[in-house]
């Protein structure tokens, strides 16, 4: 019996409870094991060295087909024969076997695979690339495809890389899942699993490089110790074929070094470069190279001498250059203190005004690094110019997995669609054909090299992002800077079926929920190109759109009484559209042919200006918010549909971050709704905006032990205004008398979840508890914290079916608990179905 219940678990795909640290890799049983009648019998690696790729491909295989099909397989490395899984480079196959016709068509990297009835052959054109077509192999088999195929796959272009903006002392800026596994206490970590695990995971997703420390560099890094550190993670990443890059601060000679200048042209900063590299290379000999940040949010560089950035990126690219490394050199360069009076001011095109004098200056060990969009990692923007304006340079783009601007991976946002439209759009260089995908690959100006980079930053939490689900976006990306080709819906459609199974309902659910979830995202944060509208000058989590403007950053939404919107025209604004290629510069200068989704990043207009919809801005900012807080509401149902057909675990955790984004998102909605209406004083023709008939707000309920509290900013409160306990050492009560019809109500609460203390809440309907629970959310969620009341700590709890009479009374005791005041905005008795 025991058996039976075990073999129909597995048979459901039903594993025990998964904590996600297999992600993609969890070789689960295939439900038909049979319909693959052909496994070969053997496993053969054409290497036998541990640090070798093409043994741990041998080893992968033995773990992959034993996971999938239970079947033990052995492993050699000389063995010939039919009935083999044959893994190893393809010159260590003619060796073997001697002729391989496919030899000539493996750029580097690249791979043959091909799987005919009883013979598997894997062969790359170098060693990591074996270990790709492995992988390959091995994701087939996991999703039960068990076609035979034979065929080469090519990287799109050869770099590959992931940055991890890990800090010495472990923490990680922009990382929503837990402390470094790189770094402690100033130092390497002594034991590097996990980062070896991590290198597996790139490895199979095609990732060749990983940066893994902070943009924001700290010099440290280069001492002795932490050298010693560096050779010890690039021994664990070797096996997988990743080979190790870092972070410079460019101030290191003088700050670290003890050198009375950094000057990039100074021939003693040369050799301390040089010095510093050959030591690296010493410990580290396949080092990949370095990342630079310079003369960007504070960081020191070049400028400072008035020398140009290409003078500081050569000076890198010398050092690397007879160890065959490269620079990465980020185009990410602006002065964040701009007047906003000035209206032809614009950061925007600080990428462009930086570096396109220098096309053609840079050494050709240096690529420069080119963030998607010209400001920073919005929920929309266009391609950032600069990709048209270089041509005689190396480039690459700059992909952000981590979801700094866009929700902490607390919500569901899936990002290839997103990518995708970066990737494809089409720049028109010349009047030809010239998309982003085809100019970071040698495709358009012939650059050798280039590729991509994102910005991941996994953490300590097993999920390796804090969310199962914000996983596929590390997938998605290994596999479009593989291939950009690939279509968003294929790529999770593949994801979903390695991380949860063959249920059909699962694969069709979940493809929904993260095919709608980028539109949701920005429906209810920031539309038609104004930026997300996140606290730019706090934790970029929950809304603040005021915090966008008058200041010196630069993300300016220009937002008046009347008008609203960027003006990047020629004609009238700060030129940016004209930095693009003429066709594409026409298009964006003209308010007709601009997209509506781009409308306020290139233009300043009233707030009923029309859309090609035929609605005013103002109605759609409103609409649009409805509707994409309402979509986040179905993620919810529809996750829930899925309840016994993914293991408990992985169920219960992605169904509470749901939960909690469902509410975060009428957060979200009203806030930026309540902002616009405030400043525009035009009302929501719907009569949504401002008009919540379900709610109780907690001011106007009688108050003992609790008080009015002006949240700020105003908009994330309901009414303006919340409640907080009296002093810290105060129980506080709330009552109000229920003046609603008698029923069946969801009982909702909106309320503050501060860092810096639990609280617990109970609510009572005449003196009867109906819901009580703590404000731990810091514990529970990988967003960055709050110590105040606002839009990111606002959140909501919601009891459901609670039954309530005309004029029964409505309690909430609220405990306080270290500097949280147990604070709450509102209460809302929805009748089933309703949301608000
Ligand atoms: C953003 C981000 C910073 C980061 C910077 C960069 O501004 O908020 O934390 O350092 O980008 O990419 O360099």
């Amino acid at each position: 019996m025991m058996h039976f219940v075990l073999v129909l678990f597995l048979a459901l795909g039903l594993a025990k409870a998964e904590d996600g640290s297999h992600a993609w890799l969890r070789y689960a049983p295939v439900p038909n094991p049979n319909g693959y009648r052909s496994l070969p019998s053997t496993i053969v690696a054409l290497n036998s060295s541990k640090s070798s790729p093409v043994y741990t491909a041998g080893q992968e295989l033995q773990k992959g087909i034993k996971g999938i099909f239970g079947k033990s397989l052995s492993i050699n490395d000389t063995g010939k024969g039919p009935s083999s899984v044959v893994v190893g480079t393809a010159e260590a196959y003619k060796k073997n076997y001697g002729e391989f016709d496919e030899a000539d068509a493996l750029d580097e990297d690249g791979f043959f695979l091909s799987i005919e009835e009883r013979r598997v052959r894997i062969i790359g054109q170098n060693q990591r690339a074996a270990l790709y077509g492995a992988f390959e192999y091995l994701s087939r088999l996991a999703q039960a495809n068990f076609s035979l195929v034979s065929y080469v796959s090519n990287p799109h272009a050869p770099i590959r890389w992931v940055n991890e903006w890990d800090n010495l002392d472990g923490s990680i800026e922009r990382g929503y899942a837990g402390p470094s596994i790189f770094f402690r206490d100033g130092y390497v970590m002594e034991n590097v699993t996990r980062a070896a695990e991590y290198a597996r995971l790139l490895a199979s997703i095609r990732v060749n490089g990983i940066v893994i420390n902070n943009v924001n560099a700290n010099a440290a890094l280069l001492n002795e110790r932490n050298i010693a550190g560096l050779g010890r993670l690039a021994d664990a990443f070797r096996p997988y074929g990743v080979q190790l890059g870092i972070s410079l601060n460019f101030a290191s000679p003088q700050d670290f070094g003890g050198l009375p200048t950094f000057d990039p042209l100074d021939p003693t900063v040369d050799v301390w470069w040089a010095n510093v590299t050959n030591k690296i290379y010493s410990r580290v000999s396949d080092f990949a190279g370095f990342l630079v940040k310079a003369n960007s949010e504070g960081q020191p560089g070049p400028l400072t001498y008035n020398r140009t950035l290409a003078d500081g990126a050569n000076m890198f690219a010398r050092a690397l250059k007879p160890h065959g490394g490269i620079v990465m050199f980020r185009a990410f360069v602006y002065d964040h203190h701009l007047t906003p009076s000035n209206w032809k001011n614009d950061r925007a095109n600080a990428a462009v005004e930086f570096f396109k004098d220098l096309d053609g200056k840079f050494d050709d060990n240096v690529v420069v690094q080119i963030k998607y969009g010209p400001i920073d990692f919005q929920v929309r923007e266009p391609p950032s110019p600069l990709f048209s304006a270089l041509r005689k340079t190396n480039t690459a783009i700059e992909l952000q997995v981590t979801q700094e601007y866009l929700g902490h991976q607390d919500h569901l946002v899936y990002l290839a669609p997103m990518w995708k439209e970066i990737l494809e759009f089409d720049l028109r260089v010349d009047n030809r054909p010239s998309k982003v995908k085809d100019i970071i690959s040698s495709a358009r100006f012939n650059r050798p090299l280039g590729g991509s980079a994102a910005v991941v930053n996994v953490g300590t939490n097993t999920t390796w992002l804090g969310s199962h689900l914000a996983m596929s976006n590390l997938y998605a990306y290994g596999i479009l800077a593989w291939n950009p080709a690939a279509q968003a819906e294929d790529i999770i459609r593949d994801w979903i079926r390695l991380t949860f199974g063959f249920n059909r309902q699962v694969l069709d659910t979940v493809t929904e929920m993260s095919m709608k979830s980028w539109p949701a995202y920005e429906n209810y944060s920031g539309n038609l190109g104004v930026q997300t509208l996140t606290d730019i000058l706090y934790t970029h989590y929950g809304p603040n759109p005021a915090s966008q403007d008058n200041n010196g950053w630069g993300q300016w939404t220009r937002a008046d009484s009347v008008s609203i919107g960027m003006d990047r025209t020629v004609k009238n604004g700060t030129g940016n559209a004209g930095q693009y290629p003429p066709e594409i510069a026409m298009m964006f200068e003209n308010i007709e042919t601009t997209p509506d989704n781009l409308l306020l990043w290139f233009h300043h207009v009233p707030y009923t200006q029309r859309l090609k919809s035929g609605k005013t801005v103002i109605q759609h900012f409103y609409d649009a918010h409805y509707e994409g807080a309402a979509t986040a509401q179905t993620f919810v149902t529809m996750w829930e549909s899925l309840k016994g057909k993914i293991d408990e675990q992985r169920y219960d955790e992605v169904l509470f971050e749901q939960v909690y984004q469902a509410g975060h998102a009428l957060v979200w909605r009203d806030s930026i709704n309540q902002f616009y209406y405030n400043m525009s004083g035009i009302p929501d023709q719907a009569k949504r905006v401002g008009n919540h008939p379900y709610r109780i707000e907690a001011e106007r309920m009688s108050l003992n032990g609790y008080e009015a509290y002006a949240v700020n900013p105003f908009h994330t409160a309901s009414g303006y205004t919340a409640i907080v306990t009296t002093s810290n050492g105060t129980v506080g009560t709330a009552t109000a008398n229920i003046t609603y019809a008698s029923g069946t109500y969801d009982l909702a609460i909106n309320y503050y979840d501060l860092i810096g203390g639990k609280s617990k809440y109970e609510v009572l309907i005449n003196n009867r508890t109906v819901g009580a629970w703590t404000g731990d959310l810091e514990d529970r969620l990988g967003h960055a914290p709050s110590i105040y009341l606002d839009g990111h700590s606002a959140a909501r709890i919601t009891f459901k079916g609670v039954k309530v009479n005309k004029g029964d009374t409505l309690k909430i005791v609220g405990f306080p608990n270290g500097i949280e005041p147990a604070p709450i905005d509102y209460v809302s008795l929805l009748p089933p179905g309703t949301i608000d």
